[in-house]
């Protein structure tokens, strides 16, 4: 089957391109009225993951109503610990919560190593069926959170600012911690490499609690893991988003990956300078969507200047809020699809 839309995989390959192809961090959610309908008439969340079939349709929802170059597998990286023995809830309006977390050698023994299409079945399913109703539109995306960042959760058990308990366990018992991580990073591993047999064509690493590390901690427990899984994953090109680390980007630049998630913290001629010729992809900061249609232009148009012409993937610089007027997200999109008409 030919790909309608390969703008995605042309750029990550290293091709140049008439224009960047564009999607957005989180496009499939509550930005969405037809996400919130589908999602009403549910118990929760969770049965919106766990259901391959509502999973697709939602997947396909910024397709079809916001024209992204890609869709993103709508599911989430809690499902991996869950997968490991630990299972999760998501609470409306708090977030997610794990009951039990992982503080000791005993709690770390009752974990499991992850076989994906038995323990997450129905991300498998999910991505078959929405590889096969893409029908070639766009490039189906499909993507794990990094080991520290899963870590953070189950270690935490929930959303936290600082993740100083996290951070607690890297300096007090090393030992368990770089056990923890290593076991995360096998599931994952797996995990990544079974959505690639299951039809994704694109994959990224979801870093997002990366900024809470300092350099000693993020070098020695989140780089090297983030290097394994680029070395051990193979059949779709990687993006690597490390959110708020990007004062590590020569680090990053290292690493045997397609592309390089930038947040909106970071200036585009910056990263430009310490990552070069590295395929890019971002960062458009989120807020700016709270402006005027003119103000998303204008910005977009700012952005799309910066990084150039070529090795740029756009998207904003972390996931869009959920209160964000979908015109906006609309516009955004569109100025970047007008660079290549006006070439
Ligand atoms: O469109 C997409 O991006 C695909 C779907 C997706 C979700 N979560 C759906 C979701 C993706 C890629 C994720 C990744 C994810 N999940 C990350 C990494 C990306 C990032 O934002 O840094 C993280 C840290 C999580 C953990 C998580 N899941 C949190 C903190 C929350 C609650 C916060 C919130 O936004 O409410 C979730 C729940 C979640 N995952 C929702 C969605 C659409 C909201 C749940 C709902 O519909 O009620």
């Amino acid at each position: 089957m030919t790909m309608q839309n390969d703008l995605l995989l042309r750029v990550l390959s290293g091709e140049k391109t008439e224009r960047p192809p564009v999607w957005v961090m989180r496009q499939a959610g509550r930005i969405l009225p037809e996400y919130r309908a589908v999602r009403s008439r549910l118990s929760g969340f969770k049965e919106l993951v766990e259901t391959p079939e509502l999973a697709c349709e939602v997947t396909l929802q910024p397709v079809d109503l916001l024209g992204v170059d890609a869709a993103i597998l709508f599911s989430d990286i809690l499902v991996v610990p869950e997968a490991m023995g630990l299972p999760y809830e998501l609470i409306e309006k708090v977030g997610p919560r794990f009951p039990e977390t992982i503080g000791s050698a005993a709690d770390l023994a009752r974990l499991h190593p992850v076989e994906p299409e038995e323990h997450l079945r129905y991300v498998m399913d999910a991505m078959r069926m929405t590889r096969q109703a893409l029908d070639g539109r766009v490039p189906l995306i499909g993507f794990a959170g990094a080991p520290w960042t899963i870590f953070c959760y189950m270690v935490e058990g929930g959303g936290s600012k600082e993740w100083s308990r996290a951070r607690r366990m890297l300096r007090s018992e090393p030992v368990l911690a770089e056990e923890l991580l290593d076991r995360i990073t096998e599931a994952t591993i797996a995990y990544l490499n079974a959505q690639v047999k299951a039809g994704a064509q694109v994959l990224q690493l979801f870093d997002s609690w990366a900024g809470a590390l300092d350099s000693t901690l993020f070098e020695r427990y989140s780089l090297p893991r983030l290097r394994r899984i680029c070395e051990a994953v193979d059949g779709a090109p990687l993006i690597v988003f490390a959110k708020g680390a990007g004062w590590q980007l020569e680090r990053l630049a290292a690493l045997p990956c397609a592309a390089l998630g930038i947040d909106w913290h970071t200036p585009i001629a910056e990263a430009r300078r310490r990552a070069p010729g590295h395929v890019l992809q971002g960062n458009l900061d989120p807020s700016v969507l709270y402006g005027s249609e003119a103000e998303v232009r204008e910005a977009t148009q700012r952005m799309l200047s910066d990084f150039g012409r070529g090795g740029h993937v756009a998207n904003l610089g972390h996931g869009v809020y959920p209160d964000i007027d979908p015109d906006r997200v609309r516009a955004f999109i569109d100025e970047v699809k007008r660079s290549g008409v006006e070439g």
